[in-house]
Parts: C-alpha cells; structure tokens; sequence
C-alpha cells in the first residue's frame, strides 16, 4: 500500500526550513492564530491560498470550494464567515476567483457532469443575472473569463448580505469585503475593484 513517504519527507524538510529561519515558529503559532485575512478561494490546485499572495501559516484564515460560491444558506461557509469575523476578528474577506476555472465553464455548458451540476446552479443563477453581458462575449473563452469575474462581484455581495458581515459593520467592526481575481497563466491577482467596507443599500452591491 502506498503510504505517500514523499509528502512526509517534504513535510519534514518544509518544518525544518521554517524553524531554521525562526526556530521559535510553531511554538508561536500552537498558542494562537491572528490572521487579518479570510480568503475565499476555489478548490482549484492551481490556486493555494497562502502561496499566491506570499503568507505564512497563521497569516490567512481559508474557505475553498469549487468556482469560490457564498451560498446564503451554506453552514460550511457561513461558519468559516463566523469565526472570522466575530472571533478572530479578521479585517479583510477576499472573494478570489481564477480565470480558467473548470466549475465556471461546466456552468455555461448544458452538459452532465454529475451531482456537481446542483452546486453549479449558483454559478448559473449568476449567468441568469447578468445573461445581456454574456450574451455579447465573442467567444466562450471570453464569456467564461467574464464570468469568472462576474461570479467573483455576486459572491463578494452575498458576503456583504449575511447576517454576520451585516452586524459586525452595525457594531463599526473594521472589516472590508475584496473581489478579486487570479490568472493561472501568469500567477498575478487583479482586483476587481468591489471593495465594501460598511453598510450600503443592496441594490447598490451588484450590477444588477
Ligand atoms: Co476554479
């Protein structure tokens, strides 16, 4: 039975290579996490959280899941939101898609891929909402980078919408919500400009 010995020896080369740069690190770290940031990411492999934006363990609290989707009724998502923000006491969520990203184009095709399909319905409620925009990209590469983005503004304001974000800006909790999106061609992340920071009108959050 393979037992995966590699990733153990990287494992053990990766913890010795941080405490030879810090020997006190994981002693410091067991004792508490006090991140800024709570990433909302896909699951893609090509997208790792902590890597792309250059920060260690204990820097950025993580949610991922296929096409990076805030369902309003998803208690997986709704508790990572929570502890964030009300325990942790993050300053940032970052909603960040990827261009290329495989649950998006299964989004915008009508075929089977299983019950991954119910899931992506909230990334084809999004081409619902914005199907005059879609309908004019030229090509399907072009549709499925706009929708990258554009799932990236919806999920930024179903964030904004939950209850939890809703009361922390009540209380005047210093938290931002950031829309932004990563190219897996080049490795550089874009912001997408939707930053909110305080209670607005909802018809104001999205392009709607
Ligand atoms: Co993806």
């Amino acid at each position: 039975m393979p037992n995966l010995q590699h990733l153990f020896d990287n494992n053990k080369k990766w913890s010795e290579k941080i405490t030879g740069n810090d020997p006190d690190f994981f002693q410091k770290l067991a004792r508490q996490q006090n991140p800024e940031y709570l990433w909302i990411g896909c699951s893609d492999s090509r997208v790792p959280a902590n890597e792309i934006v250059g920060l260690m363990p204990g820097e950025i609290f993580v949610h991922r899941n296929i096409a990076n989707v805030v369902v309003h009724t998803d208690l997986n998502c709704l508790s990572v939101i929570q502890y964030a923000v009300d325990v942790l006491k993050v300053k940032h969520i970052i909603v960040c898609g990827h261009y290329g990203c495989g649950g998006i184009k299964a989004a915008l095709t009508d075929e089977d891929h299983g019950i991954i399909d119910n899931w992506l319905r909230h990334v084809k409620d999004v081409c619902r909402y914005y199907k005059s925009q879609l309908d004019a990209a030229q090509t399907f590469e072009e549709k499925s980078s706009l929708l990258c983005e554009l799932n990236v503004v919806e999920q930024v304001t179903n964030v904004c919408q939950t209850t939890i974000v809703q009361n922390a800006w009540k209380s005047n909790q210093d938290l931002t919500v950031h829309g932004w999106i990563y190219s897996i061609k080049n490795g550089i992340i874009k912001d997408l400009n939707v930053r909110i920071s305080g209670q607005v009108e909802p018809e104001l959050l999205s392009g709607k």
